[in-house]
């Protein structure tokens, strides 16, 4: 060994020994002073929040307006800028929203429309806007490579190509992601198509369907957002929020609910119950229906995936139910007889391609391993200007996806893995066929330590894309890589 080299491992060994004892420390702190975790999926605990202006009516993004008369065609203005909300009594919380204080406007389209999307920025630092879940181009996906700085817009155009399903947006800047998704920047599309046309579901936005976006957060003393995080990683909020309402209830019909659950939250995985110990009949996943409803008692979700229940009140005689999260209420629904439900959900909702492995041309791995806050996949961290995998238009493959501890105190749960510009199916869930509420479309899948998770992945999309772990914090150190999909003559 020569000296450079000595002194290279001197270094390392340093670094490893510093980076154990700080975990150390932070580790034995966050279990004796802070929230105990594996209550709420692998996070936090949420205490009464207490009074909070509006009385806690669960708040609706509101649907964001179309510019273009033709039915075909839509246009819409989206500025991302700072607010300002008031979620206690007394106490302002500095934000971030689109076209508002905090969240972002409904975008409704259409499978077949043409989009075009005016983003401007009004923040004082470079931002992005991300499609999640949408099929559209590389150049119009909203990624690392598309920042807008301030003051500046961007306007993407595309045809929106894909089912009906409920999809996200948000911000997508190497480093800044969490910081900014914290803040506030986070908003729904819904699209629809024939076959949602056909369905009776509940689809009265704010009657019987409600978005329901899950966030927790920390607060500073003063009312402020902290956005804690340590080697383990990002810290769990001690509030959940709802669509940005604290605590929330919102009235509806002894009917039929559909809800469409959105975790939004930086890295929390929440396992969604009914106070009752009804279930659930999931109807959709991220990236639309199901073939058919599935009975759930109980409904995973981690940062990124989105599900839609249907929830049946008909037959409660209590006057509140509550969605949960563990012992946390997420929702109260007060119920009230305001007339016959004539909603009903189908024994088929969709019928979806079939799934067959043989027509994949490729197969690639993918090993997440997490260290605290950061983590890599195939041991590399991201690269801005590293393409780690080329992929040709058109084609399917096989990506099998794998989660390690990262070893010791680093050692920690599942990541999300999430790939943009596609919606891929579950082919294999260790070795077996996966449970029914995974055999939909997705775009983000949930892989927990040990586990191997086979996707059939169709690129129907060319241009830069990316793959990364959807726990914002690992995306925004390293846990991301790059893929290209190009025509086979390039
Ligand atoms: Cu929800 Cu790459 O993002
Ligand atoms: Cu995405
Ligand atoms: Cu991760």
């Amino acid at each position: 060994m020569n000296t450079r080299s000595a002194n290279k491992a001197l270094l390392g060994a340093l670094i490893i020994i510093a980076v154990l004892l700080g975990g150390l420390l932070v580790y034995g702190g966050y279990y004796l002073l802070g929230p105990g975790r594996g209550i709420v999926g692998n996070g936090g605990i949420f205490p009464g929040a207490g009074p909070t202006v509006d009385g806690n009516r669960l708040r609706l993004p509101e649907l964001l307006e179309d510019l273009n008369p033709d039915p075909m065609a839509a246009e819409y203005v989206l500025r991302a800028d700072e607010g300002e909300m008031t979620f206690f009594a007394g106490k302002t919380t500095k934000t971030f929203g689109y076209n508002g204080n905090y969240l972002g406007p409904l975008i409704r389209m259409r499978n077949g429309e043409s989009v075009s999307i005016r983003v401007d920025n009004m923040l004082e630092d470079v931002t992005t806007i991300h499609w999640h879940g949408l099929e559209v181009n590389g150049d119009q996906d909203g990624g690392p490579h598309q920042g807008i700085a301030p003051g500046d817009s961007w306007k993407p155009t595309f045809t929106v190509a894909q089912p009906a399903a409920t999809l996200w947006y948000h911000p997508h800047l190497k480093g800044t992601t969490a910081d900014q998704v914290y803040m506030g920047l986070a908003g729904l599309i819904y699209i629809e198509d024939e076959v949602s046309d056909g369905l009776n579901l509940p689809k009265d936005y704010g009657v019987n369907d409600f978005p329901v976006i899950v966030q927790d957060r920390n607060f500073s003393p003063d009312g402020n957002f902290h956005h804690q995080t340590n080697m383990m990683g990002v810290v769990p909020g001690d509030t959940l929020l709802v669509n940005g309402t604290i605590e929330p209830f919102v009235e509806v019909n002894r009917g039929k609910v559909r809800l469409r659950l959105v975790d939004a939250s930086n890295s929390e995985n929440y396992s969604f119950t009914m106070s009752d110990g009804s279930s659930f009949l999931q109807v959709a996943s991220d990236g639309g229906f199901l073939e058919a409803p599935v009975t759930r008692s109980r409904v995973f979700l981690a940062p990124g995936e989105r599900a839609e229940v249907i929830v049946d009140f008909s037959q409660t005689e209590a006057d509140t139910v509550s969605l949960m999260i563990g012992r946390f209420r997420v929702v109260e629904f007060r119920l009230s007889d305001r007339g016959p439900d004539t909603t009903e959900v189908p024994e088929r909702l969709a019928t979806l391609p079939e799934v067959d492995e043989t027509v994949a041309t490729e197969e690639r791995r993918f090993e997440m391993e997490g260290m605290g806050i950061s983590g890599t996949i195939n041991g590399k961290y991201f690269h801005m200007n590293r393409i780690d995998e080329e992929v040709t238009l058109g084609n399917t493959e096989i990506w099998t996806v794998t989660t390690v501890g990262g070893g010791m105190m680093m050692q920690q749960g599942g990541h999300p893995f999430h790939i943009h510009g596609t919606q891929f199916r579950i082919l294999t869930r260790n070795g077996k066929t996966p449970p029914p509420e995974e055999r939909g479309f997705k775009d983000t899948v949930f892989v927990d330590i040990g586990e191997e998770v086979r996707l059939l992945v169709s690129f129907n999309h060319e241009g830069l894309f990316m793959f990364h772990c959807h726990i914002l914090e690992h995306e925004d150190f390293g846990m991301m890589g790059q893929f290209v999909v190009r025509p086979e003559s390039d």
